[in-house]
């Protein structure tokens, strides 16, 4: 006889927190995308477990293919568990003009992030440490070109960064961390 086993469910205290913004969203037209952030927000690792996403669907009658497409097609939902600090070095012409593959290839090395290997997608970086501190990431543009070369820690954008500052930043997150 074949035993069905058990769908993972998410913990009570998600479902009732998703519960509550699922109830407050009340099917307005974009509703999944506003649902999807908030319960994100409230993740303590800032991402969406497959067990959250399930859960959504079934609640909002919303297909799963469509609640996981939405999730894996804007930038700001991570499937994957995020660090306590997230540091975002922009990639675009302007800041790379301006220096910025060396800003992300010395933050690589001090957080010790291994090197893809991948050439083609060098550029592109969304990686957490092993010891989840640190998320590090990759944009194409913050829209702030003229203060190039523009690096975000934890949502605090910084212009004009230099490998010597962004230093600094790391130490004083490390330092936070670390009390
Ligand atoms: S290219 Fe970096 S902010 Fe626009």
């Amino acid at each position: 006889m074949k035993s069905k086993l058990a769908k993972p469910q998410p913990p009570l205290g998600d479902q009732e927190f998703a519960d509550q913004v699922i109830a407050a969203c009340d099917d307005r037209s974009g509703a999944l995308l506003s649902i999807l952030e908030k319960v994100q927000e409230h993740n303590p690792h800032k991402y969406l477990p497959l067990e959250i996403l399930e859960y959504i669907s079934e609640k909002t009658d919303i297909p799963l293919s469509q609640v996981f497409s939405v999730a894996t097609f804007f930038a700001l939902f991570n499937l994957e568990p995020q660090g306590d600090h997230t540091i975002c070095i922009c990639r675009g012409t302007a800041c790379h003009t301006r220096g910025s593959r060396s800003l992300l290839e010395r933050l690589k090395l001090e957080l010790g992030v291994p090197d893809s290997g991948d050439e083609s997608g060098a550029d592109k970086v969304c990686v957490t440490t092993p010891d989840r501190k640190f998320s590090l990431r990759t944009v194409a543009c913050f829209g702030q070109c003229a203060l190039a070369p523009v690096v975000e820690v934890d949502h605090a954008i910084y212009g004009h960064m230099n490998e010597q500052a962004l230093h600094r930043e790391v130490e004083a997150l490390e330092h936070d961390k670390a009390k």
